[in-house]
């Protein structure tokens, strides 16, 4: 027994910012950002919320499923920018789609949240815990950009993609995750400090801080180690494989992925380009707009794969 994703749906927000709109704000161009990254365009809350976003990525992905709010018995959000310390983005899902048999809950591990929701699920599942979940990644990160720090912003989208899981015979074939919290100063966003009647610190606003090059080195060795042990720990090698669906991170950290797997270029998908880096959003919105397009038959064996703040990576192998 193991767990398959047998619906899937995303939503990106309605506006749409190009580089050329961000050249007109801050010192930048279409030329820097489209060449060192790959991002054309990204989308950008305005009314949308963390949960609004989810609430519509998870209707769509129950309706592609064809499973009823009552069979969903959890709930799972991968997010770092939810809209309220609690409830939880998952609580409000919960609310949202009517899945009153649910338990729900969030997790923060930041770029590679969707893929630590949809492991934390397959433990559920296959432990017998749960049945049929939905696992979410969310995030409106232009709340937490400092737009005056052209490094950055530019970077970063907001959006969410939503999967239902089940238990099935096949699916999910094997996984790694890890951490290295010893560099997690790479990639940072502070919390509020401490602040009570022993001490007093002045309320300010924080943003993600980022060593751009540091990510960069991590990110193009430790994936694809990642990718090879999930690879033979299936019995597989690259060409067993129909595509890699990784975090959208930037356009290089995919072409040397693929150079250093010995694997063509056209098997990574790409959203990046209209979608920028969503974070925890990355992947389910990859595969949402993969399975739309019709790219994906039952049986296709496919990777997954996410990095980013914490340190945190993880990769899966599984039957479509
Ligand atoms: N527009 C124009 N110039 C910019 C700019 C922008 N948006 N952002 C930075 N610059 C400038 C810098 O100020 C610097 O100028 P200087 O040489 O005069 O000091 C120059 O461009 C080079 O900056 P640098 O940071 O060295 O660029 P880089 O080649 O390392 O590329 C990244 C920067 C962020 C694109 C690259 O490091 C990267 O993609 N890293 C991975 C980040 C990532 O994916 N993080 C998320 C992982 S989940």
């Amino acid at each position: 027994m193991t767990t398959r994703i047998i619906g899937t749906g995303s939503y990106l927000p309605e506006t749409i910012v190009t580089n050329d709109d961000l050249s007109k704000i801050m010192d930048t161009s279409d030329e820097w950002i489209s060449s060192r990254t790959g991002i054309r365009e990204r989308h950008l809350a305005k009314e949308e919320t963390t949960s609004s976003m989810s609430i519509e990525a998870a209707k769509r992905a129950m309706a592609d499923a064809g499973v009823t709010p009552e069979e969903i018995d959890l709930i799972i959000v991968g997010t770092l920018t939810n809209d309220y310390m609690t409830p939880s983005c998952a609580c409000e899902v919960q609310a949202g789609i009517g899945a009153e048999n649910a338990f729900a809950m969030d997790i923060n591990a930041a770029c590679t949240g969707f893929m630590a929701a949809l492991h934390t699920a397959h433990a559920y599942i296959t432990s017998g815990l749960a049945k049929t979940a939905l696992v979410l990644g969310a995030e409106t990160l232009s709340k937490i950009m400092d737009w005056n720090d052209r490094s950055t912003c530019v970077l970063f989208g907001d959006g969410a993609g939503a999967a239902v899981v089940r238990a099935d015979e096949a699916g999910l074939m094997s996984y790694r995750q890890g951490s290295d919290g010893a560099k997690g100063m790479c990639l940072y966003g502070q919390n509020r400090l401490n602040n009570n009647p022993l001490v007093s610190n002045p309320t300010k606003l924080e943003y993600i801080h980022m060593d751009g090059q540091e990510v960069y080195k991590f990110a193009v060795s430790k994936v694809p180690a990642c990718i090879q042990e999930v690879l033979d720990e299936a019995g597989l090698t690259p060409d067993d494989i129909k595509y890699f669906a990784l975090h959208q991170a930037n356009i290089r950290i995919l072409q040397s992925v693929s150079k250093r797997l010995k694997v063509d270029e056209d098997k990574f998908p790409i959203s990046l380009d209209h979608c920028g880096n969503i974070s925890a959003a990355s992947v389910p919105i990859l595969l949402d707009e993969m399975n739309r397009k019709g790219m994906l038959n039952r049986g296709d064996k496919i990777v997954l794969a996410g990095f980013g703040g914490g340190l945190t990576w993880a990769a899966s192998v599984l039957t479509w």
